[in-house]
Parts: C-alpha cells; structure tokens; sequence
C-alpha cells in the first residue's frame, strides 16, 4: 500500500493493520516517506486516534526502525537495567538528568534515550547538547560502554536506536500533533524498547504544563504505556504528576543543565523536584531488584543524594560522552550564556497564585530556546531561572525569575508573556499539594 493510502485510512478514521503501520514506518527509515506525508500522517491520528493494537504495532515499527539493545555480552548484571522516561512537562524533562545518574549511584544501570524539545516543553537532549563535546547520537557501542562505566546515561534516538522516532518527532514538534495518546506511546515506548532494558518508570503529567490536561487524560496514557510495556513482556511503574505549576526554577537548555548540577552538588534544591526525583529513583531500585521496600529504597536514593555519589555519576557520565572531565566542578565555565540576563518584576505586589505553565513554556520558545521548523538549531543559552512558585510573594522589587535572552526586544517580550502568565493575589493561596498523584503498576 503506498503512504497516501494509509494516510487516507486513518484519516478517513479506519483502523490500521499493524502491517501497514510498519510499512509506513519502515517508509521514514527508507527515506520513501516524505516530511509532508509524515505530517498528514501524525496529524489523522492526531484527530481520529488509535485503538490498543495500533498503539502496540505503532511501537514496535518505530523500535524495529533500528535495533535493540543486547546487553549479554557487557557483564553486567541484565535486572538490574532500568528505563526512565517523562511524558514531558514544563521544567519536567530535567528530572532525568536527576534520576539516572541518582538510580546509578544507587546501583541500577540506566540506559536512557530520550527527547529534544517538544512544543512548549524542553527535552533532556537540548540540554545535553549545550554540554560542549557531549555527543547524543554516540554510535551504540559508545553508548552501551558509558552505560557500563558510569552507570547510566542519557543520549537521544541515533540512526542505530529508535531512528523513526527522531524524523516523526521533530515534525510532531512544528506541527501540533504532540498532545496525541498514540503518538506519544509510540515515541516514548520505541525509545524505551530499544533501549533493552528489564523495567522502566514512567512520569505522565497532566495540567497546564503538561500535553494532557487532566489526570483522566494522563491515566489513559499511562494505562497506553502499560499495556505496550507489558507486551513486551516487562513491568513498568507509571506516576501520575501534577504539572500545573512550573517544576523547579529553571527552562532552558543550559539553565537546566546549570539547575541540574547545582541539584547533584547540593547548591540549591527545590522542594517538589526532590520529591519527584527521590520518588523516581525509589521505584527503578525496587525494579532492579535491589531493594523491596520502596521506603527503603527511597532512603538510599536520599543517601546517595546527599553524600554526593550522584554528582559524581553525572560527572561520569558526561566524561565518558565526551564532555569535560572538571564539567560537574565549574559548569558555568563550559556553558552558553545569553547576552542579556536580567530580572522581570511582578507590577503589583502578592503571592504567585497560580500559573498558565504552558504560556511560559511558549516564552521560552519565542526566545528562540524552541523550534518553529523540524531541524532549526536552537539556542542553547536561552531560558528562565529562579522563577518564583505558587505561594512565593513576588512585586514591583521582588523578580517574578529572571529572563536570559538574546537581545533586549526579545528580553521584553518575553517579560511581558511571563507576567500576563502568573496569576498575583493580595493573599497567600493554599499551599501545592503532592507533585506525584497516583500510581498505575
Ligand atoms: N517524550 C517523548 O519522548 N515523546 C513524546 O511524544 C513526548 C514526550
């Protein structure tokens, strides 16, 4: 069947054979599938979505575009290999710079493929990219031999792992087909499954940082992921988020990156997101089997934390893809800075009520820190930090964060979607409840 008449299919709302799912897909890898046709083709699923079994072969096609990982012959220990992943959120998809070298400290081995920037929501590899001599597509051996000596490590799909997902996701990105249960279950689970590993955690969040909009939404594709995980024959552990507020200080590439590391290091550490990452990592060591009580497990991952094993995992990791040795020590000296850094101050005085997160994602993007076409170079300077949460006072000498920008007129522009986007009361509002909301196993 050619690409139009699949295209057609699906448009016209018929139900895919998992056969011709994986001729399209195996149509992006041949090249015989235009960038066009990719975008038509998202964007009748978009609208007419997937039932379980497409969602299952939508999965294993973008896996089979490459390889999957064998592990056998690198002595290590095959249970204890655990994925991570985040739905995507915004300030969210830092938490995986957090976990994996934390699960590794812990002793689970964390093979990590993930994401770059997605809409309003930024991605792990946009970050690690602003790593000068970082490489992110490393061929699979580089990668599987960082995994082993640093434990775990984060790269993006490479022509060898997952290649499919790189071409479908970069025009997702530009063509706002992401908030789709099936195109997010097939970009996440080809990822995961290439990866080769024996379990995986998975964050979906919901709310106005978050491509599902409610936890109704974020259940079902949670349930989606179970259901291709446990095909595949491997349990997996879905937490449910609540991303109405910003997670953390920082967006951005290199902020996060900087946010990261001043997270490891014990600089600054943010309430939520170290609930968050110690949840996380809690459930990848039960998965790995080294401890089965997720209280204790959870008390290792403190441990870990605070004795600074997990810095030191993130410094592995960056060396052994070709970051440098002292990055953990001074990353400022390694990172992009914007030109213009400065604070945007509240106009009235209160309290951070509450946020449109998803304006201030899209602030990022008008800074130029998003992409507006599939393979536009970013820039990896930009971004917003010590951005105030929910219940923070904030006014005319109390910043609302601070904005890195390239130049003043965009400096002010995204001031002004940044105060249009924080809602200010005269009286402190409830405090945020639990970031994690429910748990799908
Ligand atoms: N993360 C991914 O890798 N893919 C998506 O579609 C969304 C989040």
């Amino acid at each position: 069947m050619q690409p139009q008449d699949i295209i057609r299919r699906k448009r016209d709302g018929e139900v895919l054979d998992a056969s011709d799912i994986a001729a399209f897909v195996r149509g992006i890898g041949d090249g015989e599938v235009s960038e066009g046709q990719i975008g038509a083709f998202t964007m009748a699923v978009y609208l007419n979505g997937m039932t379980a079994p497409e969602r299952v072969a939508l999965s294993l096609a973008m896996r089979d575009s490459g390889r999957v990982l064998d592990w056998s012959a690198m002595g290590i220990d095959e249970k204890l290999l655990i994925e991570k992943h985040s739905s995507g959120g915004v300030g969210d998809e830092k938490i995986t710079l957090l976990v994996i070298p934390l699960a590794a400290a812990c002793g689970v081995f964390a093979p990590n493929l993930s994401g770059w920037g997605l809409d309003y929501c930024g991605g792990e590899i946009d970050m690690l990219d602003s790593i000068p001599g970082y490489d992110t597509a490393p061929s699979s051996e580089t990668f599987m031999a960082a995994v082993k000596s640093a434990g775990g490590a984060i790269i993006g799909p490479t022509p060898d792992l997952a290649p499919a997902d790189r071409k479908i996701f970069k025009v997702r990105d530009v063509t706002a087909t992401v908030e789709s249960v099936a195109l997010i279950t097939g970009s996440i689970m080809s990822k995961k499954l290439a990866a080769g590993p024996r379990g995986m955690v998975i964050t979906v969040g919901s709310g106005s940082g978050a491509y599902m909009a409610t936890p109704d939404d974020a259940r079902e594709l949670a349930e989606s992921m179970s259901e291709v995980a446990s095909g595949a024959g491997l349990p997996s552990v879905m937490l449910l988020t609540d991303l109405n507020a910003f997670v953390g200080t920082a967006i951005g590439a290199a902020t996060e990156v900087i946010e990261t590391v001043d997270f490891l290091t014990g600089r600054h550490r943010d309430a939520r997101v170290t609930d968050l990452t110690l949840t996380v990592t809690a459930e990848m060591i039960v998965l790995a089997g080294l401890e089965t009580d997720i209280d204790a497990a959870r008390a290792l991952a403190a441990s870990r934390l605070k004795d600074g094993s997990a810095a030191r995992h993130f410094g592995l990791m960056v060396k052994a893809l070709g970051g440098p040795a002292d990055f953990v020590e001074r990353p400022a000296d390694h990172l992009p800075a914007a030109a213009v850094i400065k604070p945007v101050f509240a106009t009235e005085s209160g309290f951070v009520a509450g946020m449109n997160t998803r304006e201030i994602g899209l602030a990022l993007v008008g800074l130029g820190g998003g992409r507006k076409l599939p393979e536009e170079a970013i820039d990896l300077s930009v971004g917003l930090t010590d951005f105030r949460q929910v219940g923070d006072a904030v006014g005319p000498d109390r910043p609302l964060c601070t904005i890195h920008a390239r130049s003043e007129a965009e400096w002010e522009t995204a001031a002004a979607r940044v105060r249009a986007a924080v809602q200010i009361s005269d009286t402190p509002p409830a405090p945020l409840g639990p970031i994690v909301i429910e748990r799908i196993a």
